[in-house]
């Protein structure tokens, strides 16, 4: 994807985990960017464009995105010190996803067509996603069509990566069930035997090879150490999470059909399995890098 150039940053997108903002650019597009210095760091990036790709290709709505240059000259000119911090941390590329104007953050709905929550849920089972949650959907409603957003919390295998130790993880994660009881569009029947049989059409080589292509090779290199070893490894793990759908897929129909996890008075509950972060993200520092000057303030 063709890079753009930020021309100004216009606003907090709001007080998200990612510290999101709304960027102008050199070809007036007006973009949500996630920045490479927020505190998830630039594997969560990674996540977002492999998963958008991957989601596109399977026939879901995700905004268009491209690649962000922030120019070290806009920091300066920043009068706000968290932000003029983190444009600082972030010069280089960044992620820009295409505004949506209007669009609307949707709750757990139970209106989806089955055949779409299906898929969406199918997608969500071979990614990983642990943000779909009913308490955050990460779904917008624009144009009456459902967007996916915010994969930064898919492939999480990558957090634990050990370049030396990749087949091990690989052979951890790659069957992993999915925990679909929190998902957001988990009442609404969601088909996810059709989802199946329609991934049996798709060339998953070829889709593969395009997601992890579509990576800037710095983030690669910003969070592996080595950005061709990465991407390999990235190529590696979804190949090995395609061959063990004969494990996944089976597990997902049954929890699918297990429906939401309620309480006694019928009350939506966080599942015992997620109801924490998971262990990467209790560990990260979240915000822009403190400043230089800041001493020894935490
Ligand atoms: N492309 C977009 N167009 C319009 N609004 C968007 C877009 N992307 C994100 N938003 C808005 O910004 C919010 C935060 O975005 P996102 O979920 O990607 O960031 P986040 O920092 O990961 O947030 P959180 O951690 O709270 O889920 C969304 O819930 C939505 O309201
Ligand atoms: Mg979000």
């Amino acid at each position: 994807m063709h890079p753009v150039r930020a021309t100004r940053y216009v606003t907090p997108l709001r007080e998200g985990g990612s510290l999101p903002g709304l960027m102008e650019a050199d070809d007036l597009g007006t973009y949500v960017v996630k920045f490479r210095g927020a505190g998830q760091g630039p594997r969560a990036l990674v996540a977002e464009v492999i998963c958008a790709v991957l989601a596109d290709g399977l026939g879901l709505a995700v905004p268009r995105w491209a690649p962000v240059e922030v120019p070290a000259e806009l920091a300066p000119g920043e009068p706000d010190e968290e932000v003029q911090a983190l444009l600082r941390a972030s010069a280089g590329l960044n992620l820009g996803i295409d505004f949506l104007p209007g669009a609307l953050d949707v709750g757990p709905m139970p209106a989806v067509d089955a055949g779409l929550a299906g898929r969406i849920v199918w997608f969500d089972a071979l990614v990983g996603n642990r943000d779909r949650s009913w308490r955050n959907p990460n779904m917008l409603l624009w144009h009456r069509q459902l967007h996916l957003i915010d994969h930064g919390a898919a492939l999480t295998f990558h957090h634990a990566w050990r370049p030396e130790g990749l087949e091990d993880q690989v052979a951890r994660s790659a069957a992993a069930p999915y925990a679909v009881a929190d998902h957001a569009l988990v009442e609404c029947a969601p088909d996810v035997v059709a989802a199946a049989s329609e991934a049996d059409r798709v060339d998953w080589e070829g889709l593969v090879d395009t997601a992890v292509q579509a990576v800037p090779h710095e983030w690669l290199d910003d969070a592996l150490g080595d950005g061709d070893a990465a991407r390999a490894g990235y190529r590696r793990f979804l190949l090995a999470r395609l061959a063990a759908r004969a494990v996944w897929e089976p597990a997902l129909v049954e929890a699918v059909a297990q429906g939401a996890a309620r309480d006694a008075q019928g009350h939506r509950v966080p599942q015992r399995s997620s109801s924490g972060p998971p262990d990467w993200l209790a560990e990260l520092r979240i915000g822009p890098r403190p400043r230089s000057d800041e001493g020894g303030r935490p």
